[in-house]
């Protein structure tokens, strides 16, 4: 733990501080001194509730009438003032019914049949992706050679979207979810350049032409249905009607944002785990059936994602704190992950530890990841492909970090490998 580290120094609204590391002390001291711990805002009743025990995070997400995704947004800890959200609204920012409505009309094609169906189309454009970054050399940048090459190209067949759009939508999501790094936004969260987007989706600026990308191949899917996802967005129907093209656009850049970032996020940090275990990289290619509670375990100590956030609904109480109706309440899944109270030795890599029991994806409540089974196969697929092709991993600079309370990532892995 940073020396003499104290609750009065926990501000997690910090970007820098996740940009400089994983903050596993802050989330220690929270976990230990303040499990329910409230954050004052910059104005009064501008505060939100830090949420940062296993139990805790999984009892938010379960009762999710309790504590609402549709009050005031899903993700975003920032307060949505109610035309904006109305604005912005996608299918992940409804509480049931209406989610429920939205939901069920996907989740046939996310179901892990569904998703295996896809199995040899994923392992064959990773071999690509895999062998054109090793003919280039020995060393490679991981992040931008590989982890973020697949995400977009699974998730555009799954989509339908066709493959000379895809660089240009792997960019557009990366601005509109990471913008609060600099090096990534165009505009960044907050600026006063942004409030001219804040009526789009995610309030950026990368929106207007991601939606002018989205649009036509949805109006397309509605003359001319297919069987991809885009087809079941266009042709849906709420409350007896279709949907209105601000609605596609919200959905269309949710199912970008939230496919793409995140995967990459699990194999860079989900590899850079593994390097640093070397013992499990053996592991692995000694015993291939332990792949499913490995990826698995991966996720749990990369976690991608570090929270999401709802809202209270009614006055009630976490751990005997009381939390008042319309208060924000944000869940850490990656601090839930490392809890010692649900993980024995929560920091050490267990290959064996029992499958699906973290939160990387959410757990136990009706918003789990749509694309759970999806980004799994896509994290196995890799490593299997990669561990196949070399041997030693190591790292020869040191990994440069997202600057994103949100995406636990790195935008830059630099890697030598030895061919196996
Ligand atoms: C390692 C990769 C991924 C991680 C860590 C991740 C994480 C998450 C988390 C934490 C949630 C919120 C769960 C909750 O509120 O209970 C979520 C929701 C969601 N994810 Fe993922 N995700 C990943 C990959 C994907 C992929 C590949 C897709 C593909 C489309 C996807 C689509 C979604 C959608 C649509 C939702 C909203 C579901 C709803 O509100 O019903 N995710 N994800």
């Amino acid at each position: 733990m940073a020396a003499g580290l104290t609750l009065a120094d926990v501000d997690l609204l910090d970007h820098d501080l996740f940009a400089e590391r994983e903050p596993w002390d802050v989330f220690e001291l929270l976990q230990r001194e303040a499990p329910v711990h409230w954050q004052a805002g910059p104005e009064p009743g501008d505060g939100f509730w830090n949420v940062t025990r296993y139990d805790d995070v999984v009892h938010v997400l379960k009762n999710a009438r309790l504590f609402s995704s549709e009050a005031n947004g899903a993700a975003q800890i920032e307060w949505m003032e109610p035309d904006v959200l109305e604005a912005r609204r996608n299918f992940m920012e409804t509480d049931a019914p209406r989610h429920t409505a939205w939901r069920r009309q996907f989740a046939r094609d996310f179901t892990p049949r569904a998703v295996a169906a896809y199995e040899d189309t994923i392992r064959r454009l990773t071999v690509q992706t895999i062998d054109a970054a090793l003919a280039r050399g020995d060393e490679l940048e991981f992040v931008h050679d590989i982890a973020a090459v697949i995400p977009i190209r699974a998730l555009g067949h799954m989509l339908g979207v066709p493959e000379e759009h895809l660089d240009r939508l792997v960019a557009l999501g990366d601005r509109m979810i990471i913008d609060t790094d600099p090096e990534i936004a165009h505009v960044l969260a907050g600026s006063p350049e942004a409030e001219e987007f804040k009526y789009l989706p995610f309030g950026s600026e990368a929106a207007v032409e991601m939606s002018a990308l989205g649009r036509p191949m949805l109006h397309a899917r509605r003359t001319k249905p297919t069987d991809d996802v885009l087809s079941i967005l266009a042709n849906m129907r709420i409350d007896d009607a279709l949907l209105d093209d601000v609605a596609l656009d919200n959905n269309f850049a949710l199912f970008v944002v939230a496919g793409n970032e995140t995967t990459r996020q699990g194999m860079a940090l989900g590899l850079l785990q593994l390097i640093e275990n070397p013992w499990a990289m053996d592991a692995l290619r000694a015993d291939p059936a332990l792949y499913p509670t490995a990826v698995d375990e991966l996720l749990r100590l990369a976690s991608p994602v570090w929270h999401f956030r709802r809202t209270a609904t009614a006055d009630t109480e976490i751990r005997g704190v009381r939390i008042a109706a319309g208060q924000r309440v944000v869940v850490w899944f990656a601090a839930a992950n490392r809890d010692p109270d649900a993980f024995a030795d929560p920091h050490r890599m267990v290959l064996t530890r029992k499958r699906d029991e973290h939160a990387a994806f959410g757990r136990g409540g009706p918003h789990f990841c749509l694309g759970a089974h999806l980004a799994r196969l896509e994290l196995t697929v890799m490593l299997q492909e990669l561990l196949a092709r070399v041997g030693r991993i190591e790292v020869i600079a040191p990994p440069r970090r997202l600057r994103s309370n949100f995406t636990n990532g790195l935008k830059e892995l630099r890697i030598r490998v030895e061919r196996a």
